[in-house]
């Protein structure tokens, strides 16, 4: 296996890209999505059952991991891939994002943002270079840059100045992750819904050189409307022959129209988290267990679907565990959903290859616009 990160596409159509990443603890086939393990677990999920649904790549988080256990304790116990007993490609983000919406008492400087934890109200301060130091210390295969942005609608003015100061942080993440072969850093892209100053990001971070490049400042409020008008020509600001991860997202519609406009990555919470809470995600659209109509339902959640949830349960049983709030019911659905998101992207990867996207796209809307059985 190769000892370097290294991009290689395989197949454009349009603007949709498909490839494989490939690190020293495995490929990832692009378009990816990267279930979320935000707390050194994707919640309900063994870690075995997760690269069961697919996934080539989990994301961890340095905000939440080095609250607890601290990510001292972590490198201790050998590393967050021993740690969580996950031994493939792990991308930690960077913190700068989580603590603006997570911390409590705030304080941004040019320095970096101190903080203090909304576990227990210690202080702590984050910059890039500690943001390094704690995604060297939990291992991550790949880094992101540190960074900071603000909710959308946001001025001209606001969106320039974190911008700026992103960019700065990027040349001070840079510059103190170093050399270490093996491991990718990825720069982040803001500039919120203005072109132009998209277009300043992307040079800034093109003129450091990464071995990836993220879109980050979206799906902070904009709507799907805005989020794609800049995904029309964000991508493409973005050098080619290096993966383009799209932070945060997204709905299923969501990531497929991203992945036309030239996204490679992407994660989000919300086929864990929304098994969770009762929703499934199928071919035909939002699936609400917890609704009264599945009482008696003896069909599976989706019939075409192979996951163990709609192998061997009925809907009338998910709406069962789900109001007896039994565990199974979170651990069920979060599986189905986590085996679509990635069937979706195996289906993506596969239009793509065979420069049939436009196609596999227009079946995707109209299995959808069915609705639920
Ligand atoms: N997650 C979702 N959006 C962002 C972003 O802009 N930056 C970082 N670091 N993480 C994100
Ligand atoms: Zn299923």
């Amino acid at each position: 296996m190769s000892t370097r990160f290294s991009f290689s596409l395989a197949a454009t159509d349009g603007c949709a890209r498909t490839g494989t990443i490939s690190t020293p603890r495995g490929e990832i086939r692009t378009p990816a999505f990267m279930p979320v393990g935000t707390a050194a677990t994707v919640k309900a999920m063994m870690p075995e059952s997760v690269a069961a649904t697919g996934a080539d790549i989990l994301l961890g988080n340095t905000y939440h991991l080095m609250l607890r256990p601290t990510a001292e304790r972590v490198a201790r116990l050998g590393g967050l891939h021993k740690f969580m007993n996950w031994d493939k490609p792990i991308l930690t983000d960077s913190g700068g994002f989580q603590v603006m919406s997570l911390a409590e008492l705030r304080k941004l400087t040019e320095e970096g943002v101190s903080f203090r934890s909304h576990i227990d109200g210690s202080k702590h301060m984050l910059t890039p270079e500690r943001s390094m130091e704690i995604q060297k210390l939990l291992g991550s295969d790949i880094v992101m840059c540190f960074d900071e942005c603000p909710a959308l609608p946001a001025d001209h003015d606001r969106i320039a100045q974190s911008m700026r100061l992103s960019m700065r942080w990027a040349q001070r993440s840079r510059d103190a992750f170093g050399d270490r072969p093996g491991h990718a850093l990825f720069g982040i892209q803001q500039g919120g819904d203005i072109e132009e100053l998209r277009g300043e990001s992307a040079e800034a971070l093109k003129g450091i050189e990464f071995d990836g490049y993220a879109i980050g400042g979206l799906a902070v409020g904009e709507g799907q409307e805005i989020m794609f008008q800049v995904l029309d020509y964000a991508p493409g600001m973005l050098p080619e022959d290096k993966p383009r991860y799209l932070m945060g997202v997204g709905k299923p519609d969501d990531i497929v129209g991203a992945v036309k406009r030239g996204v490679d990555m992407m994660d989000c919470v919300l086929p864990s988290r929304s098994g969770r809470t009762g929703q499934a995600w199928t071919r035909r659209g939002q699936v609400n267990i917890k609704n009264a109509r599945h009482a008696d339902d003896p069909r599976p959640l989706d019939e075409h679907c192979t996951c163990p949830a709609c192998r061997s349960y009925s809907r009338a049983y998910l709406h069962h565990v789900y109001r007896a709030g039994e565990m199974i019911s979170g651990m069920l659905l979060t599986w189905h959903n986590l085996h679509y998101f990635q069937e979706l992207m195996a289906g993506m990867r596969a239009a793509i290859a065979e420069q049939r996207f436009d196609a596999w796209e227009a079946e995707f809307h109209a299995t959808r616009a069915l609705g639920d059985i």
